[in-house]
Formats: C-alpha cells, structure tokens, sequence
C-alpha cells in the first residue's frame, strides 16, 4: 500500500518531487503559469512544507512515487463566500495573501496528485486523496477542496467544460476517470473554475512549449490542453485559459 508523507517529516525526498521526472509527465506549457511560482518557488514553498508530499512505496521509502501538493487558505471569510472562478490560481493567490497578511488558514484545497506511470490503473488514485483528507484533518482543517483537472477532458477540448461535467456513466457516475475517483470519494462537485489557469505567451514561446507553427488566428486544439488555446497573429500572443472542477471532500 503507498503511502503519502509530508516534506515536512522527509525533507530528503524535496528534490525527488521537483525533479525533471515529474514535470515531463506534464505538458510543457503547464509548466508556464506565472501563478505557479508563489507556491513552488523559494522561499514560498518552505510555508507550504506540511502540505506537500511525496508518494512512497513502504518496500521502497526512499523514493517517490508520485507526489502531491495542497495549499492551506482561509475559506469564507474576508469575502471568500464562494471558492473563486480563478480556481487554481486563485486559491494560491488567496493563499499567499494569507501568509502575508498573518491570516489563519481553516480549509485545505489540493493543487495536484501524480503518479508515476507504472503506479497508475490501479487505483492508487485513491489512496492518495484519502491520505491527503486525513493530513487535512490532522491539520484541523474541516474541508478538503480540489480544482480538480479532468484527465480525459483534453481528448475534446472544444467540448464546454460544464457540459463534459454533466456527462455520467450508466452508473450515474461521472464519465470523466478522475472525476470518478474524486465522486466514489464521497467529493461533491461545487462548480466549474472557468478561469482555473491562465497561461500566456507570445507566439514565438507558444511554438517552443506546444512544437506547433501557431501560424493562423483564432481557436486552436493543442496537446494536453483542456480548451483551445486564443492565437493571435496580428498581436503576436497567444493565451491559454485552463477551466477546472471545484471538488469539496469532507476530511479523515
Ligand atoms: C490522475 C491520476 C493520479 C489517477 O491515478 P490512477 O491511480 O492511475 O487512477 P486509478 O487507477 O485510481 O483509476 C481511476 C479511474 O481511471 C481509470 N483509468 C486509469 N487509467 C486510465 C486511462 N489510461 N484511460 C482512461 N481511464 C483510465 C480507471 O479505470 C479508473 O476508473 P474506474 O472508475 O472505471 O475504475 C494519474 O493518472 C496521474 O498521475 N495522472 C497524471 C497527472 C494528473 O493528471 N493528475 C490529475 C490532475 S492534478
């Protein structure tokens, strides 16, 4: 069985879960969210230590698996009634706020779970959330939140999110893989971050991230992504705007 631990308790597995094994597991553009940065770069990421995780193998503690990340924010207060259409980026820039400003953060959202690809289909997915809403409730968090990124939904990125999110199995169960981790979970859909990510660029760092000519205006599919990515020649630009699924999981 794996099992999840902190940064915190293995500060020796720190370099394992940023290492280049990891991030070539995603496509190259995601790695460009200028967001990204005020939780993973230093010194940020040294707040973030009881929260973000390696996957270890018992037989095998020394290495990581997977790793995992979450982000503690406050939730409900100072005009947070609603988890924010921003999803993932949002919820870090709430939580940078909060670091800033002294706040006491009271809920947990998950920012991202991977596994290599020799742990996957075998429901290891799911061992992993619960381990992540038993550290949230450790923590003294009473909600675990997660803008969950649909693992299927970049096969019909002009497809609208709400409507892939409606779609169910016979089962009533959501047609989406990972969604259908999160649901057996016992995790409730709130609502759809249409804005979870925001990537931009100009073309010339588009065509290096995505290795396509990029050379007509207008809404193009690219690999990986969840939506067409906005190209635009005349403005030598391009943006990506990553919709996400608010998830909300009571904690362990
Ligand atoms: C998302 C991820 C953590 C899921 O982990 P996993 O351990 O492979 O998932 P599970 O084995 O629990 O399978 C979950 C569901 O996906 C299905 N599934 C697994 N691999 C699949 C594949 N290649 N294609 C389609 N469905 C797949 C399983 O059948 C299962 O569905 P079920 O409800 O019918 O049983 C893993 O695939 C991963 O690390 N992906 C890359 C990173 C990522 O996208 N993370 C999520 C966003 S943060």
């Amino acid at each position: 069985m794996l099992d999840l631990v902190t940064i915190r308790a293995r500060p020796d597995l720190r370099g394992a879960i940023h290492a280049e094994a990891f991030n070539r597991l995603w496509p190259a553009f995601m790695l460009h969210d200028p967001v990204a940065a005020l939780y993973f770069e230093t010194p940020h990421f040294d707040r973030y230590l009881d929260t973000a995780f390696a996957v270890i193998d018992p037989a095998e503690p020394g290495r990581a698996v997977g790793r995992a990340f979450a982000v503690p924010f406050v939730s409900g207060e100072f005009g947070r009634d609603e988890l924010p259409d921003s999803g993932w980026d949002g919820v870090i820039r709430w939580a940078h706020e909060d670091q800033a400003l002294g706040r006491r953060a009271n809920a947990l959202s998950a920012l991202e779970i991977t596994l290599l690809p020799e742990c996957r289909g075998r429901g290891a997915s799911r061992v992993v959330l619960d381990a992540m809403r038993r550290h949230a409730g450790a923590l003294g968090h009473r909600q675990l939140f997660a803008p969950v990124r649909p693992t299927a939904k970049h096969l019909e990125p002009f497809t609208p999110m709400a409507e892939y999110v409606a779609r169910r199995t016979a089962e009533g169960l959501p047609a989406d893989p990972w969604m259908r981790v999160h649901v057996r979970a016992g995790g409730e859909i709130v609502k759809v971050a249409p804005t979870s990510m925001l990537i931009a660029g100009t073309l010339a760092e588009w065509r290096e991230w995505v290795s396509l000519p990029l050379e007509a205006s207008g809404a193009v599919a690219i690999p990986g992504a969840l939506s067409p990515l906005w190209v635009s020649v005349e403005q030598d630009s391009a943006v990506y705007v990553e919709p996400n699924v608010w998830f909300r999981h009571s904690v362990l």
